[in-house]
């Protein structure tokens, strides 16, 4: 179980990060989801090590995260928000290079890179120059190499970022896959479909502060499960939420403008806290 109790952050006059406290129990799929600036990557940091916060404690079965636990950073994997591979090296070269890092056996890290570059289909590039690959495969190459070494916690910042949806639904099943096999994943993403597919629970947060949690379904439930969605007379489109079905049509019924009743979806949770101003957003 990971515990953060009052984690703070400031760079210079900015508050990236503002008292965030949480549990996350092991198993869990976390979804962290925020506009820009929100604080994501920088809690994040501070959770894996690569950033000691200002105040508070972060915990991993009781033992402290900061930079020199050297234990509990075996225990987890990351990849960061930007593509930060070795260039140069081959696929094959950076599995081994980050196996290196956590002291693996050779062989060890063979059979691992074997795993994971089968699972991830990228077992027909392993000899090719990673600079050299496509936008997705440096993706799926990240989060192989955040695998090599079995990690029981993974970090995820924006792991699909900028690749396409076929690439995408590749990693969603591999992420699930993971999950399943009793991985603890925390992930980022302003892909809020994403977060509904894989997340059984999911942090809003903006300002630095988590203002929001709950499942996705949790989530949904609060703002009303079904919408009515028409344009309005100043051409953009509304939706209005509500309870149940029959309402909703009932809803529907006493428009006289063209409109649609559907499942109300976690993308819906994120726009109606963001026109209503919650957490700040705008
Ligand atoms: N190294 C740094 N130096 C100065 N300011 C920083 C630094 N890192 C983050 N910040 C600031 O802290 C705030 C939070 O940034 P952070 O990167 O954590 O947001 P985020 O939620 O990950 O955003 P995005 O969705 O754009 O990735 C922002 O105002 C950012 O400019
Ligand atoms: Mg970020």
């Amino acid at each position: 179980m990971i515990v953060c109790d009052c984690l703070h952050k400031t760079f210079g006059t900015v508050t990236a990060v503002d008292g965030v406290s949480m549990e996350i129990k092991d198993g869990t799929f976390l979804g962290l989801l925020g506009p820009n600036g929100a604080g994501k990557t920088t809690l994040m940091r501070m959770m894996t090590g690569l950033l000691s916060p200002d105040t508070g404690t972060i915990l991993f079965d009781g033992q402290p995260m900061d930079r020199n636990a050297v234990a509990v950073k075996q225990a987890i994997g990351v990849t960061s928000q930007h593509i930060n591979l070795d260039k140069e090296l081959t696929v094959e070269e950076n599995m081994e290079f980050a196996g290196r890092l956590y002291r693996m056996g050779k062989a060890d890290i063979a059979a691992s890179t074997d795993r994971l570059l089968s699972f991830l289909g990228l077992e027909s590039v392993r000899r090719r120059v990673s600079q050299s690959l496509s936008g997705g495969m440096k993706r799926k190459l990240m989060i192989a190499k955040a695998l090599i070494h079995d990690p029981r916690y993974l970090f995820l910042d924006e792991p699909t970022v900028g690749i396409d949806p076929n690439a995408r639904r590749d990693i969603w099943d591999f992420l699930r896959m993971q999950h399943k096999e009793g991985k603890t994943i925390l992930l980022t993403t302003h892909y809020i479909e994403e977060a509904q597919h894989l997340c059984d629970d999911v942090m809003l947060i903006d300002g630095g502060k988590i203002f929001r949690e709950d499942t996705p379904e949790g989530l949904i439930a609060e703002i009303g499960p079904f919408k009515v969605e028409y344009e309005g007379e100043d051409e953009r489109m509304k939706s209005e939420f509500f309870g149940s079905l029959p309402e909703a049509k009932a809803r529907a019924a006493s428009l006289d403008v063209p409109c649609s009743v559907l499942p109300s979806t976690l993308e819906d949770v994120f726009f109606h806290h963001t026109s209503k101003g919650v957490g700040g957003w705008k």
